[in-house]
């Protein structure tokens, strides 16, 4: 202090230039505290209510009166022009780009239709059109339960309220038809009341509990991600009381693809038998989020939506983008928010992870459909159910491990070492069995394997005896005199619900 006053005494221009900087540090402080307070304004979402709806209302253009920004971002998702290397918003023939697959699932609907996923605009378009789901009319039921329109469509929590959530899951696919006609929306992921996240699906909830978690205590970032765990994970219909098929998340032992594995062989759960092996297997259905917990992003915090749903700035409004879809479609908002590369550098990082679980991928599922032929081929030359038993385990293990890493369309870039991880054993459990096999051959004599071509999607449902194009006349019936009486009758039901004008 005493230094100061000195120098201020003996230099004349001292004063000034103490208060001149006294000044500009002043005004910067003030600069800085407005900013605070603007960004502070931008985090709270506008909210002027236009209309006041029931907290279930299913159609998504109603609650979008409210809020434009989410709404108008959420139909988006009917946009099917991007496409990435493996993945995109358009519909990928699955089959046709894996010609392997119809022979894993031969006896299972999958063999008949498969494709990748597009935006959520679809759920329902697609399921209704795909063959996995029949032919229904007014005297053949669809080979589906009504379990199967869970995961599409926000009537499922008007229509659980409704009938109850066992109620829900009883019955064929074709009979909640005309109930079920909105894709998947905000009142799946929202709260009516305060649009707070939520948690509509009681699969989630009940496997969360069965796991200890305490459901009141989930944080705000939890909930960022496990809307989207309402859907994109691994289930299975629980059929064991012989009454409904219930909706179950198979964790109770733990997320990872031994424990859930262990869960379904303890009860020894069989999805289907596989007409050319007779192995008893399993179907993964997608399992998203619990392979994205072992990854790098899931440790460092990171939830679904920093990604699928990057931030977005208009007018000065913060909001979240719903259009939910590759995130390689948005690289700068959806990655450059953390990292410092390019977006082509991005790009390419994700490709080269992808490409890596892709080749092990390609080796595992070719060598898994010449182990189906090779059982067969063992049956037929008088192999004993014993000696066929623990062979028929090792196909099991090796393509559960197979759909697990598959099914899971972004596995190879949410956890690409566990998604390897995952493969490498597969490609282990198929060699085993393969060399069992060979044991069998040379036992009886005979090595003479007959392999069908199976090169291209259409030839190897001709090898498994599929006649696509009966199923897809069926189908077109279906679609152009079924359908339409849905629509019908759902538009009669939603033009009495109460919308109120504030
Ligand atoms: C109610 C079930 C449900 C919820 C909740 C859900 N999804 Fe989906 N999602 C689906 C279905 C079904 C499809 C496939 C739709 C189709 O192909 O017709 C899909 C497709 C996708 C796709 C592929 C889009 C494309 O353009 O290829 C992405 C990405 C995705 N979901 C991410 C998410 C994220 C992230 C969340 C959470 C913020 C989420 N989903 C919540 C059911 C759901
Ligand atoms: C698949 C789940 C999902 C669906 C469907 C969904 N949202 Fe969201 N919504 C989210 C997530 C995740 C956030 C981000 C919350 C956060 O980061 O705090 C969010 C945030 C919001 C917010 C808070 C403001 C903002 O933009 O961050 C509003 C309002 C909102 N959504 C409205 C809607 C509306 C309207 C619909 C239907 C057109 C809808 N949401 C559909 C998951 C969903
Ligand atoms: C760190 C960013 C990031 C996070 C976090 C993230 N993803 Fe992804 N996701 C990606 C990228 C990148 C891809 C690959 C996209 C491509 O190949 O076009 C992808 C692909 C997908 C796909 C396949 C998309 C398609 O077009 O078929 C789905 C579905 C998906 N993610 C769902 C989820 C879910 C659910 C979560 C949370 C459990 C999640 N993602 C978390 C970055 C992320
Ligand atoms: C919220 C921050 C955040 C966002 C957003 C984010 N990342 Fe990351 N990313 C991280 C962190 C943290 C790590 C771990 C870095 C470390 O520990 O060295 C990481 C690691 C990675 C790695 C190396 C992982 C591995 O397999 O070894 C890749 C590749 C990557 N990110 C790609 C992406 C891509 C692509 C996107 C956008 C789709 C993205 N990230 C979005 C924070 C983020």
């Amino acid at each position: 202090m005493k230094k100061l006053n000195n120098w201020i005494e003996t230099n004349p221009k001292a004063k000034w230039i103490l208060l001149f900087s006294v000044i500009v540090i002043t005004f910067l402080l003030g600069l800085f505290a407005a900013s605070i307070m603007e960004r502070r304004a931008e985090a709270q979402f506008v909210f002027t209510p236009k209309v006041k709806y029931d907290q279930l209302e299913p159609r998504s253009e109603i609650w979008g009166e409210n809020f434009p920004n989410e709404y108008e971002t959420y139909v988006l998702t009917s946009d099917t022009t991007f496409r990435s290397k493996y993945n995109g918003n358009g519909m990928r023939d699955a089959l046709a780009e894996n010609p392997e697959m119809v022979i894993l699932w031969a006896g299972y609907a999958f063999s008949k239709d498969y494709n990748q996923p597009r935006g959520h605009y679809y759920s329902v378009i697609d399921v209704r059109n795909t063959l996995r789901t029949g032919a229904p009319n007014d005297s053949v039921p669809s080979p589906q339960p009504n379990t199967c329109w869970t995961c599409k469509s926000p009537d499922v929590p008007r229509l659980m309220k409704e009938k109850g959530v066992q109620g829900f899951y009883s019955g064929s696919w074709d009979k909640l038809g005309h109930e079920v006609v909105n894709y998947i929306g905000c009142a799946d992921c929202h709260d009516a009341k305060n649009m707070d996240l939520k948690i509509t699906r009681p699969a989630l909830i009940e496997a969360l509990q069965r796991q200890g978690k305490d459901i009141s205590k989930l944080t705000h970032n939890d909930k960022r991600s496990l809307v989207c765990a309402q859907c994109h994970v691994e289930y299975f219909f629980d059929n064991r009381d012989g009454k409904q098929k219930y909706l179950t998340f198979p964790w109770d032992n733990g997320m990872t693809v031994e424990k859930i594995e262990e869960y379904y062989d303890n009860f020894k759960y069989v999805d289907w038998v596989h007409p050319i092996s007779k192995a008893p297997m399993l179907k993964a259905q997608h399992p998203d989020y619990e392979v994205f917990t072992l990854g790098v992003h899931y440790r460092a915090g990171l939830s679904c939506a920093d990604c699928h749903m990057p931030y977005e700035s208009k007018g000065g409004v913060k909001f979240t983008n719903h259009h939910i879809q590759s995130p390689l479609n948005h690289i700068s908002k959806s990655c450059l928010v953390c990292h410092r590369e390019s977006e082509e550098e991005m790009r390419q990082r994700v490709y080269q992870r992808q490409d890596a679980n892709k080749e092990l991928q390609k080796i595992l599922q070719h060598e898994i459909a010449i182990a189906h032929f090779e059982a067969k081929h063992a049956w037929e030359i008088g192999a004993k159910e014993d000696e066929m038993k623990p062979i028929l385990d090792l196909i099991r293990k090796a393509q559960w491990r197979w759909d697990f890493a598959v099914a899971g369309h972004g596995n190879s870039f949410h956890a690409p070492l566990e998604t390897a991880r995952i493969l490498g054993h597969g490609i282990n459990k198929v060699k085993e069995a393969r060399r069992e096999l060979a044991n069998i051959f040379a036992k009886y004599n005979n090595f003479n394997v007959k392999i069908p071509d199976f090169s291209t999607k259409e030839k190897a449902q001709l090898a498994i005896g599929l006649n696509i194009s009966k199923l897809k006349q069926e189908k077109k019936i279906f679609l152009e005199n079924v359908v339409p009486k849905w629509l019908k009758k759902a538009q009669e039901r939603e033009s009495k619900y109460k919308v109120q004008n504030l």
